[in-house]
């Protein structure tokens, strides 16, 4: 189903909206299924429930896979950009990544891995990282992948929340400069995780690691010893697919599911329409598998539709600001899919990073994960893409596990900072605080959705209650994402950010309550307040404001070990950019932390913080100014 012009935009629209069963049915019909849905959806939003292609069985894999290794089985899939530019890239065809999927999803079954079973993969950007991920689909293994910035107690608690009996992991990482332990950390989560019985070790940085008789295994061994052909598992279109952590307004992650069925329809589809992907186009996304992204439209999207897509291990400073576009130019990529906070970060070390690099075989650009400054877009636009690449900013999330607004690239118009229109399928509301609908152009509110998606999350995991009551019961009967937004004169959206207490850093999600608690788990800390300010390359910077049980003079030692304690809880993605030591919080008489004034402080916004009078102590306030002033 693909879109190729304007008007096909608008009619699959208007299909999508006065039929959305039989507009998603035709979809669904292009993949290879075991039997055919009896039903294309139940649903219910007040009660929140959501079934799309009942009864219908398939295997993701199959897809992905089988149908492309058979009519194509020497084409690329993957091809591999070590972190090292002095190391060789490793291209990976259809066939091969075939038989290596069912080697070491027999590995898995081996080791007692069995339909239903949630299997942890905790992993740096290695071609056996989206092995693992495919193996675990290949038998029905629910996968959670944690992301390599995460810590040892981050691990820990994922992996207790859904029970994992597995975990896949690597002996070391290297990002850049850095090496990054990882089966040491694993062993560090492990401690704590009662439910893992086996763990299985790819080799890849050669560094000495503890191994464990009975419980540890290598990757390399294990995969000798096993057959290279595995049937798929017989999947439900409804049965789990995989869980990913992600950060709300609470302290604990919570574990967003996806199913196999839906999830499969909507990423190829978005995939293919948005990027315009065509055959043969090397496709290039930037994220992290940790991350939806990197699931979506790293992993599945891609190869449902038989592309070839790029895993890169590194960072884009490594061994400088050229090295995005020297993948670019090495692999002839096609698309781009990156972040803002890249984009901003190269844009500041300068143009001489461009010179000599060929980019002209780029022909779309892509943005994803945070809202992308206007002086951003053009620095892609004029410098990246030359003016002739149209750049699709994406707007998603972990929970819509696929595109939802975004240009379609060279076909419907892009501007500046819009995420522009919904997708085919996708009906957008805007609401104000009482939930009522704001109707019409040039209007502001917060972004609902009133009608399910295939790919719609379908429960948070072992607590369907917490899923209705986040994403269901703000606005009864719809879907709330979280983010403000703006329709223009033109009913063009453009997402205004997170009205959640919910930070977005570096792309990164971060709950300003996980980083809270981890800050008073410091011995020395009684309490503390965490906001977001603007920051210009990570989008938003983390401001902890800290009352400690004693005063703390100039050489203390009490931020630096704030700090520490914030990357052993979470991970050193989590670290705030500022520590502010005060002797009071904003609090109302009932004790709640007015955050809006700590929000306008660390904003720079001194002069403008509204009624300060309702406070238990007004004093506070001027203090934290001056204090913020010093910082
Ligand atoms: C939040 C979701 C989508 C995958 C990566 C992030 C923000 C995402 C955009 C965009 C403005 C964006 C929203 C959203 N966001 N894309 N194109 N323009 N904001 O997934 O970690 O689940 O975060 O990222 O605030 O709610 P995530």
């Amino acid at each position: 189903m693909r879109i190729r012009t304007i008007e096909d935009y608008h009619e699959a629209y208007k299909d999508s909206i006065e039929d959305p069963k039989t507009f998603w049915a035709a979809i669904a019909q292009e993949f290879r299924w075991k039997k055919p849905w009896t039903k294309v959806l139940d649903w219910s939003f007040d009660d929140y429930n959501v079934k799309w292609f009942r009864n219908g069985k398939l295997n993701i894999t199959e897809n992905c896979l089988d149908r492309h290794a058979e009519n194509k089985p020497n084409h690329p899939a993957l091809i591999w950009e070590p972190n090292d530019p002095e190391d060789e890239p490793e291209i990976i065809t259809y066939k091969v990544l075939l038989d290596r999927v069912c080697r070491f999803a027999n590995v898995l079954k081996k080791h007692g891995v069995t339909k239903g079973d949630r299997v942890c993969i905790y992993m740096p950007m290695i071609p056996e990282l989206a092995v693992a991920v495919l193996a675990c689909a290949r038998i029905g293994a629910i996968h959670s992948v944690i992301f390599g910035g995460f810590s040892a107690q981050s691990i820990s608690d994922r992996i207790n929340d859904s029970q994992c009996e597995l975990v896949v992991t690597t002996d070391g990482a290297v990002r850049g400069a850095k090496n990054i332990p990882m089966k040491e950390t694993v062993d560090d989560a492990l401690v704590a995780c009662p439910s893992v019985k086996k763990v299985i070790v790819a080799t890849h940085t050669r560094t000495p690691v503890s191994m464990i008789k009975g419980r540890d295994y290598w990757w390399e061994s294990e995969v000798k010893h096993v057959e290279a052909e595995c049937p798929a598992e017989e999947m439900d279109s409804e049965d789990p697919l995989f869980i990913l952590y992600t950060s709300g307004s609470t302290g604990k992650p919570k574990g967003v599911v996806h199913t196999c069925g839906g999830y499969m329809v909507f990423t190829s589809y978005t995939f293919e329409n948005v990027f315009q992907y065509h055959p043969g186009d090397v496709f290039f996304c930037t994220a992290d598998v940790g991350w939806i992204t990197g699931h979506s439209y790293l992993v599945y999207g891609p190869l449902l539709s038989g592309a070839i897509t790029v895993m890169f291990e590194g960072i884009p400073t490594y061994p400088d600001a050229g090295r995005l576009w020297d993948i670019v130019d090495r692999h002839k990529v096609n698309i781009l899919y990156t972040a803002p906070t890249a984009i901003r970060s190269l844009m500041g070390f300068g143009l001489e990073y461009l010179e000599g690099k060929d980019l002209s075989s780029l022909k779309v650009l892509g943005s994803v994960g945070e809202p992308i400054n206007e002086e951003a877009w053009h620095w892609y636009n004029d410098h990246i893409g030359k003016g002739k690449c149209p750049i699709v900013d994406t707007w998603w999330q972990t929970e819509t596990g696929g595109i939802m607004i975004s240009p379609l690239a060279g076909i419907t118009k892009t501007k500046p900072s819009y995420a522009t229109l919904p997708l085919p399928g996708v009906q957008l509301e805007l609401v104000d605080e009482n939930g009522s609908t704001i109707e019409g152009n040039g209007v502001n509110g917060n972004l609902c959705i009133t009608y399910p998606w295939p790919s719609i999350i379908r429960t948070t995991w072992g607590d369907h209650e917490r899923c209705k009551s986040t994403y269901f019961s703000t606005y009864p009967g719809k879907y709330f994402t979280g983010d403000g937004c703006m329709r223009d004169e033109d009913g063009y959206y453009r997402i205004t950010g997170r009205v959640d207490d919910v930070l977005n850093v570096s792309g990164h999600r971060i709950g300003t309550a996980e980083v809270e608690n981890a800050i008073n788990s410091h011995t020395g800390v009684v309490e503390s307040a965490v906001v977001g300010y603007p920051h210009d390359v990570k989008g938003q910077g983390v401001h902890a404001f800290v009352i400690c049980e004693e005063p703390q003079d100039e050489d203390s030692m009490m931020k630096r070990d704030i700090l520490m304690t914030v990357s052993r809880i979470i991970g050193p993605i989590a670290k705030p950019d500022k520590i502010q030591i005060v002797s009071g919080l904003p609090k109302t008489r009932s004790g709640k932390i007015m955050r809006r004034i700590l929000r306008k402080i660390a904003e720079g916004e001194y002069n403008n913080l509204g009624d300060t009078s309702t406070l238990l102590d007004p004093g506070v306030v001027d203090e934290i100014v001056k204090g913020a002033k010093e910082l």
